[in-house]
């Protein structure tokens, strides 16, 4: 797994994908989610992997721990280098999701990196106050789920770029702080709440840095993919 912005591959199917990636000279990192699994299901991620980019599948899964657990067994067979569960899913069942990721690697393989998101990025506290009935602040419930996650034995968290720092202070520099809501700065936030530029979300304690709709959006990606790639890059 390297540590390219990862760009979120947020397309209908396979042939608007293919058309995107072809732009592009270099082997990247990308993210596959829910949007483009469900319609193409596991085939596009061994055709993406042939092509030779690292994949962080994002299927965010939530349910019980048997059930989470055989998923990932089955994930585990497609080669990819990062997975996910919601930590709301709970303790148990992220220690099945890692046992069911260890069971399905090929011996000689590497496992892939398994982390949790803690909070969506497009919610908001009072959301989260009002909807999920979680009387703390952000910040706080985010480093709960951050520590639950750390005492499952999973590498890290999906957070916003404005808890990175303090999930580090808390869990450890080595433990995954996997950012999206990235946005160049001036431009759109779309449905996203708690946003960052490239370069704040380095300062600000991310590890890897998810970037969608400001890359696949862009008139010209290549060009605002070089650009992301310098301002994550740069010290
Ligand atoms: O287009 P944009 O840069 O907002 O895309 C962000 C990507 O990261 C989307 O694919 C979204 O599903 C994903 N994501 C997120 N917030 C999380 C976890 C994943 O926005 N907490």
């Amino acid at each position: 797994m390297n540590n390219k912005p990862i760009i979120a591959l947020d397309f209908p199917g396979e042939k608007e994908v293919f058309q995107f990636l072809s732009q592009f000279e270099e082997q990247l990192f990308v993210k596959v989610g829910m949007e483009l699994y469900m319609q193409e299901g596991p085939d596009i991620v061994r055709k993406i992997k042939e092509q030779g980019h690292d994949i962080f599948l994002d299927l965010k899964l939530h349910d019980i721990p048997n059930t989470v657990k055989s998923a990932m067994k089955g994930l585990a067979r497609l080669g990819v280098d990062l997975v996910n569960v919601h930590a709301a899913g709970g303790k148990n069942m992220m220690e099945g999701a890692l046992e069911g990721l260890e069971a399905g690697t090929p011996v000689g393989k590497k496992r892939a990196a398994i982390i949790a998101v803690t909070q969506l990025t497009s919610t908001t506290e009072e959301q989260m106050r009002n909807e999920q009935r979680i009387d703390l602040p952000l910040i706080d419930a985010v480093l709960h789920y951050a520590q639950l996650t750390k005492s499952a034995g999973l590498n890290g968290v999906v957070c916003s770029v404005h808890e990175a720092r303090a999930i580090a202070e808390v869990c450890g520099e080595d433990f995954l702080r996997v950012t999206p809501g990235i946005r160049m700065a001036g431009g759109e936030t779309h449905d996203q709440k708690r946003i960052a530029t490239p370069d704040g979300a380095r300062e600000d304690g991310s590890s890897l840095i998810v970037v969608g709709r400001a890359i696949t959006g862009a008139a010209n990606p290549v060009a605002a993919y070089k650009e992301v790639c310098e301002l994550w890059e740069a010290k």
